[in-house]
């Protein structure tokens, strides 16, 4: 067989492949983000006990620009931690008043972009290129998820690509 077609062969098998996908399916566990992602926020979340540390990987960290949305290939993580507590229950400081984290993952919170995702949503859904997909820490699909949440609430960020953390940090970060 030529290159050129068994190329043709496997783009049309993985064509197939992400049209028997939908939503969230199509956004994999990112195994080894703890070591491999880049870690480029951190947000106290007293309210909820927890502490929340934004990944995002290297590779797309490298094409992105501030001021400009995401690339493809862009994935986003957020893990939220739970807090030490204290003997009534509140979460502990540190001497700058953060709070502190266990290494008790809560829950595993994903978004990732891909050329031509989304497209079969209706606008007043869509997020642009991406989907969202939540993790349990064992890297298992969280039971009975729902996702429109995520839709509703990030699409607040529309101007900012969708995201709360990323695109406001961007800038910081690639000095
Ligand atoms: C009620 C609003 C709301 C909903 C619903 C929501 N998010 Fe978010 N999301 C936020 C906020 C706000 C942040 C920034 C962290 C913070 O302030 O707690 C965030 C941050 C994130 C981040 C880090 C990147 C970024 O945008 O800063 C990811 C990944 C993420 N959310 C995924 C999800 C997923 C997956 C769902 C659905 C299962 C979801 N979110 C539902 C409000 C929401």
């Amino acid at each position: 067989m030529r290159l050129g077609t068994s190329l043709a062969a496997g783009l049309a098998a993985l064509a197939f492949a992400g049209a028997a996908l939908a939503g969230a399916e199509k956004v994999g566990y990112p195994a080894g983000y703890q070591t491999k992602f880049r870690l480029y926020n951190v947000i106290d979340r007293p309210d909820r006990k927890i502490v929340r540390f934004m990944y995002m990987n290297p590779e797309a960290f490298e094409k992105a620009k501030a001021g400009e949305p995401a690339p493809h290939g862009m994935v986003l993580v957020m893990e939220d931690r739970k807090a030490k507590t204290d003997a009534s229950g509140k979460a502990v400081t540190d001497a700058e008043g953060r709070i502190v984290a266990t290494d008790e993952v809560a829950n595993v919170f994903v978004m990732r972009k891909e050329a031509g995702w989304g497209a079969e949503y209706p606008p007043e859904k869509r997020n642009g290129e991406w989907e969202y997909a939540w993790f349990t820490p064992d890297g298992a699909r969280k039971a009975d998820a729902r996702f429109d949440g995520c839709f509703s609430c990030h699409k607040a960020r529309a101007e900012r690509d969708f995201t709360f953390t990323f695109a406001v940090n961007l800038g910081e970060l690639k000095k």
